[in-house]
């Protein structure tokens, strides 16, 4: 299959894929979690920025860089850089996204693990009657266990690798086109629920009266980490899906689309969550764990409680699922494009590094706690540190600067179909905002 030359079946193939990768634990796991530590409201408003300011900017680069390239990140940036007359220097950032890519991957799929093992207890009727302790030591038990943790990850693993064993182009559109909707709906329900906990006014002034005081260099690189992260942008994804890309879809309404998607969903889960600490009596700050330990709550409490945590874990699951298929693909397109294994091979051997760095990465909740010299922390939360608040941006703001300054800049606003006052925009954003933006911020966490 893809070997540069596959592509997406239609425009709609290409943006439910492209959504498919955004929409993921990054919303519904991440999000609220780094609301919560982050304090709230300055922290979404923050991230907002950075959504529209930079990683909106950002996305559009990378496709743009994608469909030019029409080859795995790596390979395209040294044709793209060679056409340009530019330095061949910018490899690297081919490189370095397909890289990222692939370890975030690795912890991605610890989390995914933790979805399906929630998928199988809310089945089995383990919330029955738990309250805010209970569900805590639900919660821990699951860490405490390097086997449990091994199995569920290799079981996320063994199917993202089944999947782009096959080839991406192929086979997503079905599994996005019903099961997104379907997860939109059940958190709709639930942010319904949320109304009826007597905390949602609470909820609604926390994630949205801004408390500017709270606004601080860690608050503002962690809100732009997640503002690539659930972007899925800065990894080669977007490039890669690009490549796939034909002439005739319109980058601009893509994005919008993947971008409006994605932070609707993110701020829902946010509406979820929020009411059921709140009225729980929970920590807003309870870090990675906060949906495991919130959500199951709110299942015990609801008549049909088992079936609907049975159906969100199991969406949730599966929204994991199209964001790891596009995690594995930039590294493994690399791989079967530069050697001789194949596309099956390449899945296996990309797939299978990441499922070890994976293992190590979940031995840190247990036998491996210690925190990591230098860094302070363990695997898990360093390698979630290290690629969105350091390689993620970094990654985004070469591929913005590289389309914004290396590119031909007529032949780019042609390609984007803008003129006059929007075509004005668009360059304030790529070559001045987005870039600037991004050094604003790591200048911030530094001084
Ligand atoms: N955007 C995905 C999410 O929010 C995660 C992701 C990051 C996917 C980077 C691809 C690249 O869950
Ligand atoms: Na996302």
């Amino acid at each position: 299959m893809s070997t540069g030359t596959a592509h997406w079946g239609s425009r709609l193939t290409f943006v439910l894929a492209a959504a498919g990768s955004a929409v993921g634990l990054g919303n519904i796991w991440k999000f609220p979690y780094m609301v919560g530590e982050g304090g709230g409201a300055a922290f979404v408003l923050v991230y907002l920025a950075c959504i529209v300011l930079i990683g909106m900017p950002v996305l559009v680069a990378e496709w743009l860089i994608g469909r030019r390239g029409q080859k795995n990140p790596v390979d395209t940036m040294r044709d793209l850089s060679a056409a340009n007359g530019r330095s061949g220097a910018w490899v690297l950032l081919g490189a370095s996204a397909v890289i990222v890519g692939a370890v975030i991957l690795s912890f991605y799929s610890v989390v995914g693990g933790w979805s399906l093992y929630y998928t199988v207890e809310a089945a089995t009727g383990a919330f029955a009657g738990l309250d805010g302790s209970g569900v805590e030591a639900l919660f821990e038990g699951m860490l405490a266990s390097p086997l449990t943790l091994l199995l569920w990850h290799s079981a996320f693993m063994g199917a993202t690798i089944a999947i782009v064993a096959r080839g991406v182009t192929g086979g997503l559109e079905a599994a996005v086109r019903l099961l997104m909707p379907a997860l939109a709906v059940l958190i709709a329900v639930l942010v319904l629920y949320g109304t009826t906990t007597g905390h949602f006014g609470e909820t609604l002034s926390y994630m949205f009266a801004v408390d500017f005081g709270r606004i601080d260099g860690g608050l503002v690189i962690a809100a732009m980490g997640q503002a690539f992260f659930t972007l899925s942008v800065g990894a080669g994804v977007m490039m890669a899906y690009g490549a796939y890309l034909g002439r005739e879809t319109s980058l601009l309404s893509a994005a919008w689309t993947v971008v409006i998607l994605d932070t609707v969903i993110a701020l829902s889960a946010g509406l979820v969550i929020f009411p059921i600490v709140f009225a729980n009596g929970l920590e807003t700050s309870a870090g990675p764990g906060l949906i495991f330990v919130t959500l199951p709550i709110a299942f015990a409490q609801m008549a049909v409680g088992s079936v609907v945590g049975f159906v969100f874990f199991l969406l949730l699951a599966f929204a994991a699922l199209t964001s790891a298929i596009s995690l594995l693909e930039p590294a493994v397109a690399f791989t079967e494009q530069r050697s001789r294994l194949g596309r099956i091979g390449s899945t296996l051997v990309i797939g299978g590094l990441c499922w070890a760095l994976g293992i190590a990465a979940l031995l840190s909740f247990n036998l491996w706690s210690a925190p990591l010299p230098l860094v302070g922390l363990g695997l898990f939360d360093a390698l979630d540190g290290l690629t969105s608040k350091i390689m993620l941006p970094l990654n985004g703001f070469f591929a913005v600067l590289f389309v914004g300054w290396f590119l031909n800049r007529r032949g780019v606003l042609e390609e984007l179909g803008l003129s006059g006052l929007r075509a004005k925009v668009w360059l304030a954003l790529s070559c001045v905002v987005a870039p600037l933006g991004v050094v604003a911020v790591f200048l911030a966490e530094m001084l």
